[in-house]
């Protein structure tokens, strides 16, 4: 059989949240908001906040071994490791590297970070999924780390509000069998609209300084409302493509696996698609918008809950800074089924 017809799939899926909870009433304490401003405008309730030894890497290492501790492997079975982050632990090197040193990975293999924001689940899998099909990878792990609250300003209540920190991971595996695993795939970026949502200081082009520092220019920025209007749009026309491009319809889709950004976001995009928000798994009121840790997470609920069962179409769609967005169809698959 030739390389070119490996199917890719989800093995197994692990999580890591920090213990520390921040509520909506604590936020209220900090800055002029209230628990009912939080609930009804994003449908967060409280959010997980990462302590010293919490870095991405570490958060990332502990979901990726029980994904693989789930799946019944070791760290030495692993080929790949691609980690999406928006907060890596330190500029360079990449928190691929760190997390592969504290999980042991094999030094024979690439570890790398991608940089796509809260769509970076989905730009990581597809990387993942078209180097593993060419045949030289048999396994990949696919890590969302994220340490929102290291790049939030606190005092700022348009965006502290909506963030929180986490990891997911994901075995990935090839198979010969066909129509399994990740099937169709888009992705997608705008950098004409950069600046709604981004961070201006603190890289090459403006390094940190006194000054940056005491302007906050090292914090994250937001547009809502812009950010908003173009995420419903994004999603919901990527979710459309997609399917199109498998021949497949939304009534065929048993999950919506969608970025945890707002309850609101995710509600409209339903909406466009015609489909109800049982269908639409989230833990937004529990983990607010962890970026690109937030696919994963959601995913791994939803199958720990039971959701999830073999053969299952499942649609994965997130939109974040860059802007950037993407979308995956994939059929579960259980291959001792
Ligand atoms: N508590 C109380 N009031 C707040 C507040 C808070 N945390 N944050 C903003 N407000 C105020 C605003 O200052 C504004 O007051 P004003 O009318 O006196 O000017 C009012 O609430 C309404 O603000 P607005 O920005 O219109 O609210 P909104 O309905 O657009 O909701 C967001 C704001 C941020 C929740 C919403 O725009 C959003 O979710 N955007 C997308 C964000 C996102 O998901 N980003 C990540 C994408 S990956």
């Amino acid at each position: 059989m030739s390389s070119a017809e490996l199917s890719v799939f989800i093995r197994a899926v692990g999580v890591r949240t920090p213990e520390r909870k921040l509520t909506n009433a604590e936020l209220s304490k900090m800055v002029d908001t209230s628990d009912e401003w939080i609930q009804t405008r994003s449908g967060i309730r409280e959010r997980r906040i990462a302590g010293p030894g919490e870095n991405p890497s570490d958060l990332g290492a502990h979901a990726a071994a029980q994904a693989l501790e789930r799946a019944g492997l070791t760290p030495a079975d692993v080929d790949l490791l691609i980690v999406a982050t928006m907060t890596p632990d330190v500029p360079f090197p990449s928190t691929a590297c760190l997390l592969q040193a504290k999980l042991g990975l094999r030094r024979d293999i690439p570890c790398f970070d991608v940089s796509a924001a809260c769509s970076g689940f989905v730009y990581a899998l597809q990387v993942a999924r078209d180097m593993m099909r060419s045949g030289a990878y048999r396994r990949a792990l696919v890590v969302g780390a994220e340490k929102l609250s290291s790049v939030v300003d606190w005092s700022d209540r348009t965006t502290c509000v909506l963030f929180g920190d986490g990891a997911g991971a994901a075995v990935l595996e090839t198979t010969a069998e066909r129509g399994v695993g990740l099937l169709g795939n888009l992705l997608g970026a705008d950098g004409n609209n950069a600046e709604l949502l981004h961070c201006a200081a603190g890289g090459s082009a403006a390094p940190a300084t006194a000054d940056s520092l005491r302007e906050g220019r090292h914090y994250l920025r937001m547009n809502g409302k812009e950010v908003f209007r173009h995420a419903v749009r994004v999603m919901a026309e990527s979710c459309e493509r997609v399917l199109a491009q498998c021949g497949v319809t939304s009534a065929e889709v048993a999950w919506f696996i969608p970025h945890q950004a707002n309850i609101r976001i995710l509600e409209a995009v339903a909406s466009q698609l015609n489909v109800g928000m049982e269908r639409f798994p989230s833990n937004l009121s529990r983990y607010g918008n962890t970026s690109a840790a937030s696919i994963p997470l959601a995913l791994e609920e939803a199958w720990k809950d039971g959701k999830i069962k073999h053969g299952d179409l499942i649609l994965i769609v997130a939109f974040g800074a860059g802007l950037t967005w993407g979308a995956t169809l994939l059929r579960w698959h259980e291959p001792s089924r």
